[in-house]
């Protein structure tokens, strides 16, 4: 009885370790990925994620940074490129609405920025305060990735919430380089957008030209085909009647014919 007893609580100690272990492990691995790719232990993140992805999109820290919003933060590349291909859903937001495309922007590397463009990241999310990847480059006073957002995309008429175009912000800051691009790509877009209008008034028109001219076409044809067909009805009681009158005329010339005959 009383072994049985040590056994019974052998086992449930036993099931309490293991229970807690495994929960212990879940929470440690979710904030190790997360302090590996803040670290940008390269090795540690590839050991974590190795066929194991579920910690990719957890949030951590202050502002709720996904571990690949903090490895772009501190700017490391190689973490990056390595967390994409565990499929993160790289339009996850901090707490001030940051995606890993808007904390790139703004510290990390030009390469860093194609991997999530090339990875399908939305270069036109705004943070909480309207802000998108564009409005930070420029406030970064950083170029070259001003100029790659631009060239993927990047929409220069959207406002943050003080108003400001990325344009507006670059001008502010006294960014002229930086001003003259957004406005050249502002006056592209704009030509790209008028020649877009104008092809698809065109073949508007065009649309509605031939659709016209088919209606035309089948009024014309069917009422052809109603007086004709109109001819013939009257071509044929005319014809009725005529035979008509032929046969009265005939009758009458027999009956003339008979009456002279008997005269
Ligand atoms: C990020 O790293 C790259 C090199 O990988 C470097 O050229 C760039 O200046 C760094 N960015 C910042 C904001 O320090
Ligand atoms: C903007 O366009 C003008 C004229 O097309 C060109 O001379 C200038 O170098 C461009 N500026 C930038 C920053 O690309
Ligand atoms: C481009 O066209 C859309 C509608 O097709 C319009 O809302 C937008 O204002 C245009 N963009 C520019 C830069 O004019």
């Amino acid at each position: 009885m009383r072994s049985l007893l040590t056994l019974r609580y052998v086992c449930l100690c036993w099931t309490a370790f293991v229970v807690n272990t495994v929960t212990h492990v879940n929470a440690d691995t979710g904030k190790a990925l997360y302090d590996a790719s803040d670290r940008g232990d390269l090795d540690e993140v590839k050991r974590l994620t190795e066929g194991k992805c579920e910690d990719v999109d957890k949030p951590h820290g202050a502002y709720n940074w996904t571990p690949l919003n903090i490895a772009a933060r501190e700017n490391h590349t190689q973490v990056v490129k390595l967390l994409l291909s565990c499929k993160p859903d790289v339009e996850l937001q901090s707490t001030v609405g940051w995606t890993a495309l808007h904390d790139a922007a703004y510290y990390g590397s030009l390469d860093m920025i194609n991997s999530l463009i090339d990875y399908g990241a939305d270069v036109n999310i705004q943070d909480a305060r309207g802000r998108t990847a564009l409005h930070l480059a420029v406030i970064g006073n950083r170029k070259e990735i001003v100029r790659t957002l631009l060239k993927h995309g990047a929409d220069t008429r959207i406002t943050s919430k003080a108003v400001e175009t990325a344009g507006d912000s670059a001008e502010k800051g006294g960014f002229k380089d930086i001003s003259n691009l957004i406005e050249n790509y502002s006056l592209i877009q704009l030509i790209k957008n008028e020649t877009e209008d104008t092809i698809s008034r065109l073949r508007h028109s065009i649309f509605v030209v031939v659709i016209s001219f088919t209606l035309v076409i089948l009024t014309l044809v069917s009422s052809m085909i109603g007086v004709s067909l109109y001819f013939r009805y009257k071509l044929g009681s005319m014809q009725h009647s005529l035979d008509r009158h032929a046969v009265v005329f005939q009758n009458e010339e027999n009956r003339q014919s008979v009456h002279i005959y008997e005269n």
